[in-house]
Protein backbone atom coordinates (compact mmCIF):
# COMPACT_ATOMS: atom_id res chain seq x y z
CA UNK A 1 0.00 0.00 0.00
CA UNK A 2 1.29 3.67 -1.08
CA UNK A 3 0.60 6.89 0.66
CA UNK A 4 2.11 10.39 0.64
CA UNK A 5 4.42 12.34 2.82
CA UNK A 6 1.19 15.01 4.32
CA UNK A 7 -0.88 11.98 5.35
CA UNK A 8 -1.43 11.35 8.84
CA UNK A 9 0.22 8.16 9.88
CA UNK A 10 -1.09 5.69 13.06
CA UNK A 11 1.13 3.74 15.25
CA UNK A 12 -0.84 2.05 18.03
CA UNK A 13 -2.35 4.84 19.72
CA UNK A 14 0.05 7.22 18.85
CA UNK A 15 -1.34 9.73 15.29
CA UNK A 16 1.83 10.93 13.89
CA UNK A 17 0.80 14.55 11.89
CA UNK A 18 2.78 13.55 8.63
CA UNK A 19 5.78 11.41 7.07
CA UNK A 20 8.38 13.92 7.52
CA UNK A 21 10.31 13.23 10.58
CA UNK A 22 13.32 14.07 11.86
CA UNK A 23 16.43 11.44 12.44
CA UNK A 24 18.74 10.97 15.26
CA UNK A 25 21.54 13.44 15.21
CA UNK A 26 24.20 14.02 17.49
CA UNK A 27 25.22 17.26 18.59
CA UNK A 28 27.93 16.77 21.57
CA UNK A 29 26.82 19.89 23.43
CA UNK A 30 25.95 18.55 27.31
CA UNK A 31 28.26 19.03 29.87
CA UNK A 32 30.72 15.87 30.00
CA UNK A 33 30.83 16.17 33.90
CA UNK A 34 28.93 17.41 37.00
CA UNK A 35 25.75 17.62 38.06
CA UNK A 36 23.90 18.25 35.03
CA UNK A 37 25.92 15.81 33.28
CA UNK A 38 24.30 14.63 29.78
CA UNK A 39 21.26 16.84 30.62
CA UNK A 40 19.86 18.66 27.48
CA UNK A 41 21.02 22.38 27.27
CA UNK A 42 19.56 25.65 25.91
CA UNK A 43 21.37 24.11 22.44
CA UNK A 44 19.41 21.24 22.84
CA UNK A 45 16.17 23.35 23.19
CA UNK A 46 16.80 25.46 20.40
CA UNK A 47 17.70 23.39 18.01
CA UNK A 48 14.87 20.47 18.40
CA UNK A 49 12.33 23.30 19.15
CA UNK A 50 13.84 24.84 15.60
CA UNK A 51 12.75 21.89 13.61
CA UNK A 52 9.15 21.55 15.32
CA UNK A 53 8.21 24.96 15.00
CA UNK A 54 9.57 24.04 11.04
CA UNK A 55 7.02 21.14 11.10
CA UNK A 56 8.62 17.94 11.68
CA UNK A 57 6.17 15.67 11.91
CA UNK A 58 8.05 13.18 14.57
CA UNK A 59 11.36 14.22 15.93
CA UNK A 60 14.38 11.72 17.24
CA UNK A 61 16.58 13.10 19.78
CA UNK A 62 19.93 12.56 18.84
CA UNK A 63 21.68 9.09 20.68
CA UNK A 64 20.76 9.37 24.09
CA UNK A 65 22.89 6.98 26.31
CA UNK A 66 21.50 4.54 29.00
CA UNK A 67 24.55 5.09 31.06
CA UNK A 68 27.86 6.99 31.18
CA UNK A 69 29.88 4.15 29.82
CA UNK A 70 27.67 3.73 26.87
CA UNK A 71 27.80 7.67 25.63
CA UNK A 72 29.87 8.07 22.52
CA UNK A 73 31.40 10.96 23.64
CA UNK A 74 31.88 12.84 27.04
CA UNK A 75 29.55 15.91 25.19
CA UNK A 76 26.66 13.16 24.36
CA UNK A 77 23.10 13.22 26.13
CA UNK A 78 22.05 10.30 28.59
CA UNK A 79 19.18 9.31 30.46
CA UNK A 80 19.91 7.78 33.44
CA UNK A 81 19.23 10.35 35.87
CA UNK A 82 16.56 12.50 37.16
CA UNK A 83 17.78 15.95 36.35
CA UNK A 84 18.20 14.77 32.37
CA UNK A 85 14.37 13.75 33.02
CA UNK A 86 13.48 17.49 33.89
CA UNK A 87 15.76 18.99 31.10
CA UNK A 88 13.96 16.80 28.61
CA UNK A 89 10.63 17.47 30.23
CA UNK A 90 11.57 21.04 29.09
CA UNK A 91 11.79 19.95 24.91
CA UNK A 92 8.77 17.42 25.09
CA UNK A 93 6.25 19.63 26.12
CA UNK A 94 7.29 22.40 23.78
CA UNK A 95 7.70 19.61 20.43
CA UNK A 96 4.26 18.41 21.71
CA UNK A 97 2.76 21.86 21.72
CA UNK A 98 3.71 22.33 18.21
CA UNK A 99 2.72 19.42 17.12
CA UNK A 100 5.28 17.25 16.69
CA UNK A 101 6.16 13.81 18.39
CA UNK A 102 8.85 13.43 19.83
CA UNK A 103 10.35 10.25 20.27
CA UNK A 104 13.88 9.13 22.00
CA UNK A 105 16.98 7.15 20.44
CA UNK A 106 18.03 4.76 23.44
CA UNK A 107 22.21 4.17 22.80
CA UNK A 108 24.63 2.80 24.44
CA UNK A 109 28.06 3.17 22.33
CA UNK A 110 30.02 -0.19 23.34
CA UNK A 111 33.18 -0.39 22.00
CA UNK A 112 32.50 2.80 20.10
CA UNK A 113 32.56 4.95 23.17
CA UNK A 114 35.02 7.39 24.78
CA UNK A 115 35.30 9.58 21.54
CA UNK A 116 36.00 13.35 20.93
CA UNK A 117 33.77 15.57 19.18
CA UNK A 118 33.59 14.63 15.40
CA UNK A 119 35.14 18.25 15.15
CA UNK A 120 37.83 17.74 17.57
CA UNK A 121 40.79 15.89 15.79
CA UNK A 122 38.27 14.05 14.21
CA UNK A 123 36.20 12.20 16.79
CA UNK A 124 39.51 10.22 17.69
CA UNK A 125 38.84 7.86 20.39
CA UNK A 126 39.89 8.92 24.04
CA UNK A 127 42.53 7.07 25.86
CA UNK A 128 40.80 5.08 28.92
CA UNK A 129 43.75 7.28 30.86
CA UNK A 130 43.31 10.56 29.16
CA UNK A 131 41.18 12.98 30.77
CA UNK A 132 37.76 12.62 30.27
CA UNK A 133 38.77 8.92 28.77
CA UNK A 134 37.09 5.50 29.99
CA UNK A 135 37.73 1.82 28.56
CA UNK A 136 34.53 0.90 26.21
CA UNK A 137 32.90 -2.66 26.52
CA UNK A 138 31.62 -4.71 23.35
CA UNK A 139 30.79 -8.11 22.89
CA UNK A 140 34.28 -9.19 22.24
CA UNK A 141 37.95 -7.60 23.25
CA UNK A 142 38.32 -6.73 19.04
CA UNK A 143 38.67 -2.68 18.73
CA UNK A 144 36.79 -0.96 15.73
CA UNK A 145 39.72 -0.04 13.96
CA UNK A 146 43.54 -0.76 14.41
CA UNK A 147 43.42 3.38 15.80
CA UNK A 148 40.48 2.44 18.65
CA UNK A 149 40.50 1.18 22.02
CA UNK A 150 40.44 -2.58 22.98
CA UNK A 151 37.16 -3.32 24.65
CA UNK A 152 36.39 -4.93 27.67
CA UNK A 153 34.73 -8.50 27.14
CA UNK A 154 30.94 -7.93 28.84
CA UNK A 155 30.52 -10.47 30.82
CA UNK A 156 26.40 -12.47 31.02
CA UNK A 157 25.99 -10.61 34.37
CA UNK A 158 27.52 -7.26 33.06
CA UNK A 159 25.07 -7.92 30.11
CA UNK A 160 21.99 -8.30 31.86
CA UNK A 161 22.69 -4.71 33.60
CA UNK A 162 23.11 -3.12 30.33
CA UNK A 163 19.39 -4.45 29.85
CA UNK A 164 18.09 -3.05 32.98
CA UNK A 165 20.01 0.13 32.17
CA UNK A 166 17.74 0.45 28.60
CA UNK A 167 14.79 -0.39 30.89
CA UNK A 168 15.42 1.97 33.48
CA UNK A 169 15.89 4.82 30.63
CA UNK A 170 12.71 3.72 29.10
CA UNK A 171 10.86 4.25 32.06
CA UNK A 172 12.53 7.73 32.31
CA UNK A 173 12.26 8.72 29.06
CA UNK A 174 8.46 8.12 29.57
CA UNK A 175 8.55 10.37 32.49
CA UNK A 176 10.41 12.39 30.84
CA UNK A 177 7.33 13.18 27.96
CA UNK A 178 8.26 10.97 25.07
CA UNK A 179 5.56 9.37 22.93
CA UNK A 180 8.34 7.20 20.61
CA UNK A 181 11.26 4.38 22.24
CA UNK A 182 13.49 4.34 19.21
CA UNK A 183 16.13 1.39 19.95
CA UNK A 184 19.74 2.08 18.66
CA UNK A 185 20.74 -1.29 17.05
CA UNK A 186 22.85 0.70 13.84
CA UNK A 187 25.88 1.96 13.20
CA UNK A 188 28.35 -0.18 14.79
CA UNK A 189 27.08 0.49 18.40
CA UNK A 190 26.51 -1.86 21.15
CA UNK A 191 23.54 -4.24 20.07
CA UNK A 192 24.94 -4.05 16.13
CA UNK A 193 28.60 -5.07 17.26
CA UNK A 194 26.24 -8.23 19.08
CA UNK A 195 24.38 -8.62 15.68
CA UNK A 196 27.32 -8.69 13.71
CA UNK A 197 29.50 -12.05 12.98
CA UNK A 198 32.17 -8.83 12.22
CA UNK A 199 32.29 -7.88 15.97
CA UNK A 200 30.85 -11.00 17.77
CA UNK A 201 32.75 -13.55 18.26
CA UNK A 202 31.69 -14.99 21.00
CA UNK A 203 31.25 -18.66 22.04
CA UNK A 204 28.41 -18.61 25.15
CA UNK A 205 24.85 -17.99 24.46
CA UNK A 206 25.06 -14.18 22.87
CA UNK A 207 27.14 -15.05 20.19
CA UNK A 208 27.96 -17.79 17.34
CA UNK A 209 24.91 -18.37 15.63
CA UNK A 210 22.46 -16.23 14.34
CA UNK A 211 19.97 -16.68 17.33
CA UNK A 212 22.66 -16.35 19.69
CA UNK A 213 23.99 -12.82 17.99
CA UNK A 214 20.30 -11.48 17.94
CA UNK A 215 19.56 -12.74 21.83
CA UNK A 216 20.81 -9.23 23.55
CA UNK A 217 18.95 -7.39 21.14
CA UNK A 218 15.67 -9.12 21.75
CA UNK A 219 16.53 -9.12 25.48
CA UNK A 220 16.98 -5.22 25.68
CA UNK A 221 13.72 -4.91 23.08
CA UNK A 222 11.57 -6.97 25.51
CA UNK A 223 12.78 -4.77 28.34
CA UNK A 224 12.31 -1.61 26.95
CA UNK A 225 8.63 -2.59 25.62
CA UNK A 226 8.10 -4.18 29.06
CA UNK A 227 8.06 -0.64 30.64
CA UNK A 228 7.02 1.23 27.44
CA UNK A 229 2.93 1.52 27.38
CA UNK A 230 0.69 -0.44 24.96
CA UNK A 231 -1.10 2.53 23.19
CA UNK A 232 2.83 3.68 22.24
CA UNK A 233 5.21 2.51 19.55
CA UNK A 234 8.88 1.30 20.05
CA UNK A 235 11.20 1.64 17.00
CA UNK A 236 14.74 -0.36 16.12
CA UNK A 237 17.08 1.60 14.20
CA UNK A 238 19.13 -0.86 12.37
CA UNK A 239 21.78 -0.99 10.15
CA UNK A 240 20.79 -3.37 7.58
CA UNK A 241 23.93 -4.68 6.08
CA UNK A 242 27.24 -4.21 7.52
CA UNK A 243 28.41 -4.09 3.36
CA UNK A 244 30.41 -6.52 3.45
CA UNK A 245 28.98 -9.83 2.69
CA UNK A 246 27.23 -8.08 -0.19
CA UNK A 247 30.27 -6.76 -1.87
CA UNK A 248 31.55 -9.24 -3.94
CA UNK A 249 35.58 -7.47 -3.59
CA UNK A 250 35.13 -8.20 -0.01
CA UNK A 251 35.66 -11.76 1.75
CA UNK A 252 35.01 -10.67 5.27
CA UNK A 253 31.64 -11.82 6.89
CA UNK A 254 29.28 -9.40 8.00
CA UNK A 255 25.13 -9.23 9.22
CA UNK A 256 23.50 -8.74 5.70
CA UNK A 257 20.65 -7.56 4.57
CA UNK A 258 19.34 -10.98 4.65
CA UNK A 259 19.63 -11.83 8.19
CA UNK A 260 17.78 -8.07 8.52
CA UNK A 261 14.86 -9.47 7.25
CA UNK A 262 15.40 -12.09 9.01
CA UNK A 263 15.47 -10.35 12.61
CA UNK A 264 12.46 -7.73 11.47
CA UNK A 265 10.32 -10.42 11.84
CA UNK A 266 11.60 -11.32 15.49
CA UNK A 267 11.52 -7.57 16.19
CA UNK A 268 7.70 -7.48 14.80
CA UNK A 269 6.98 -10.55 17.46
CA UNK A 270 9.25 -8.58 19.91
CA UNK A 271 6.43 -5.55 19.72
CA UNK A 272 8.84 -3.48 17.42
CA UNK A 273 6.64 -1.33 15.98
CA UNK A 274 8.65 0.51 13.13
CA UNK A 275 11.47 -0.37 11.95
CA UNK A 276 14.41 2.77 10.90
CA UNK A 277 16.27 2.14 8.18
CA UNK A 278 20.53 2.55 7.62
CA UNK A 279 22.90 1.05 6.98
CA UNK A 280 26.92 0.59 7.94
CA UNK A 281 29.05 1.99 10.68
CA UNK A 282 30.67 -1.36 11.72
CA UNK A 283 33.76 -1.78 9.56
CA UNK A 284 35.60 1.70 9.17
CA UNK A 285 36.99 0.45 5.71
CA UNK A 286 33.89 -1.17 4.26
CA UNK A 287 33.18 -0.16 1.05
CA UNK A 288 29.50 1.82 0.85
CA UNK A 289 27.73 2.96 -2.66
CA UNK A 290 26.27 6.46 -1.39
CA UNK A 291 24.10 8.37 -3.61
CA UNK A 292 20.66 9.68 -3.22
CA UNK A 293 18.05 7.80 -1.12
CA UNK A 294 20.75 4.65 -1.36
CA UNK A 295 19.31 3.34 1.63
CA UNK A 296 15.72 2.66 0.63
CA UNK A 297 16.01 -0.62 -1.27
CA UNK A 298 16.82 -1.83 2.12
CA UNK A 299 13.66 -0.34 3.71
CA UNK A 300 11.31 -1.76 0.96
CA UNK A 301 13.03 -4.75 0.90
CA UNK A 302 11.88 -5.43 4.83
CA UNK A 303 8.64 -3.72 3.79
CA UNK A 304 8.33 -6.25 1.15
CA UNK A 305 9.24 -9.26 3.27
CA UNK A 306 7.49 -8.98 6.54
CA UNK A 307 5.24 -6.02 6.16
CA UNK A 308 6.23 -4.24 8.92
CA UNK A 309 6.70 -0.65 8.67
CA UNK A 310 9.75 1.30 7.84
CA UNK A 311 11.50 4.41 7.89
CA UNK A 312 14.08 5.40 5.01
CA UNK A 313 16.46 7.92 5.82
CA UNK A 314 19.84 9.06 3.87
CA UNK A 315 20.39 11.24 0.85
CA UNK A 316 16.70 12.52 1.15
CA UNK A 317 16.76 15.90 0.74
CA UNK A 318 14.19 16.49 -2.24
CA UNK A 319 10.13 16.78 -2.03
CA UNK A 320 9.49 15.33 -4.70
CA UNK A 321 12.40 12.42 -4.32
CA UNK A 322 10.58 11.94 -0.69
CA UNK A 323 7.03 11.69 -2.25
CA UNK A 324 7.79 9.07 -4.86
CA UNK A 325 9.66 6.88 -1.52
CA UNK A 326 6.17 6.78 -0.33
CA UNK A 327 3.95 6.49 -3.19
CA UNK A 328 6.39 3.69 -4.99
CA UNK A 329 6.24 1.48 -1.78
CA UNK A 330 9.37 2.19 -0.36
CA UNK A 331 8.45 3.29 2.87
CA UNK A 332 5.86 4.49 5.38
CA UNK A 333 7.91 7.75 6.61
CA UNK A 334 10.69 9.67 5.49
CA UNK A 335 13.14 10.53 8.20
CA UNK A 336 15.85 13.78 7.35
CA UNK A 337 19.01 14.32 9.07
CA UNK A 338 21.42 17.04 7.63
CA UNK A 339 19.11 18.52 4.91
CA UNK A 340 17.54 19.87 8.30
CA UNK A 341 20.47 21.17 9.44
CA UNK A 342 20.44 23.07 6.69
CA UNK A 343 16.65 23.68 6.13
CA UNK A 344 14.47 23.28 9.52
CA UNK A 345 11.55 25.09 7.58
CA UNK A 346 12.16 21.90 4.62
CA UNK A 347 8.35 20.09 5.89
CA UNK A 348 6.78 23.35 5.35
CA UNK A 349 8.79 24.50 1.68
CA UNK A 350 8.44 20.88 0.79
CA UNK A 351 4.28 20.62 1.58
CA UNK A 352 4.03 24.34 -0.05
CA UNK A 353 5.34 22.59 -2.96
CA UNK A 354 3.50 19.33 -3.36
CA UNK A 355 0.60 20.55 -1.73
CA UNK A 356 0.09 19.38 0.99
CA UNK A 357 -0.49 20.80 4.75
CA UNK A 358 1.45 21.31 7.90
CA UNK A 359 0.46 23.06 11.11
CA UNK A 360 2.90 26.29 11.83
CA UNK A 361 2.71 28.37 14.71
CA UNK A 362 -0.32 30.99 15.13
CA UNK A 363 2.49 33.34 16.45
CA UNK A 364 3.53 33.15 12.30
CA UNK A 365 0.00 33.22 10.97
CA UNK A 366 0.51 36.55 9.57
CA UNK A 367 2.96 35.36 7.35
C1 LIG B 1 25.65 15.44 12.83
C2 LIG B 1 25.09 14.07 12.71
C3 LIG B 1 24.87 13.30 13.85
C4 LIG B 1 24.29 12.03 13.77
N1 LIG B 1 23.99 11.35 14.93
C5 LIG B 1 23.26 10.21 14.86
C6 LIG B 1 22.75 9.61 16.03
O1 LIG B 1 22.89 10.12 17.14
N2 LIG B 1 22.07 8.45 15.90
C7 LIG B 1 21.85 7.87 14.68
O2 LIG B 1 21.23 6.82 14.61
N3 LIG B 1 22.29 8.44 13.55
C8 LIG B 1 22.96 9.61 13.61
N4 LIG B 1 23.34 10.24 12.45
C9 LIG B 1 22.90 9.68 11.16
C10 LIG B 1 21.59 10.32 10.72
O3 LIG B 1 20.53 9.96 11.60
C11 LIG B 1 21.20 9.90 9.30
O4 LIG B 1 20.95 8.51 9.29
C12 LIG B 1 22.29 10.22 8.28
O5 LIG B 1 22.76 11.55 8.46
C13 LIG B 1 21.80 10.03 6.84
O6 LIG B 1 20.70 10.87 6.59
P1 LIG B 1 20.88 12.29 5.79
O7 LIG B 1 21.52 11.97 4.47
O8 LIG B 1 19.46 12.80 5.65
O9 LIG B 1 21.73 13.18 6.63
C14 LIG B 1 23.96 11.49 12.51
C15 LIG B 1 24.22 12.24 11.36
C16 LIG B 1 24.75 13.51 11.44
C17 LIG B 1 24.97 14.31 10.18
Amino acid sequence: MSTTLFTPYTLRSLTIPHRVWMAAMCQYSAAPDGAAAGAPTDWHFAHLAARATGGAGLIVTEATAVSPEGRISPYDLGIFNDTQVAAFRRITSFLKAQGAVPAIQLAHAGRKASTERTWVDHGRQIAPDEPHGWRPVGPSALPFSSASTVPEELTGEQIDGIVRQFADAARRALDAGFQVAEVHGAHGYLIHQFLSPHSNHRTDAYGGSFEGRIRFALEVVDAVRAVWPEELPVFFRISATDWLTENPADDREGWTSQDTVRFAKELQAHGVDLMDVTTGGNVPDATIEVGPGYQVPFAERIRNETGMPVGAVGLITDPHQAQSILTGGGADAVLLGRELLRDPYWPRHAAAELGGRVSSPVQYHLA
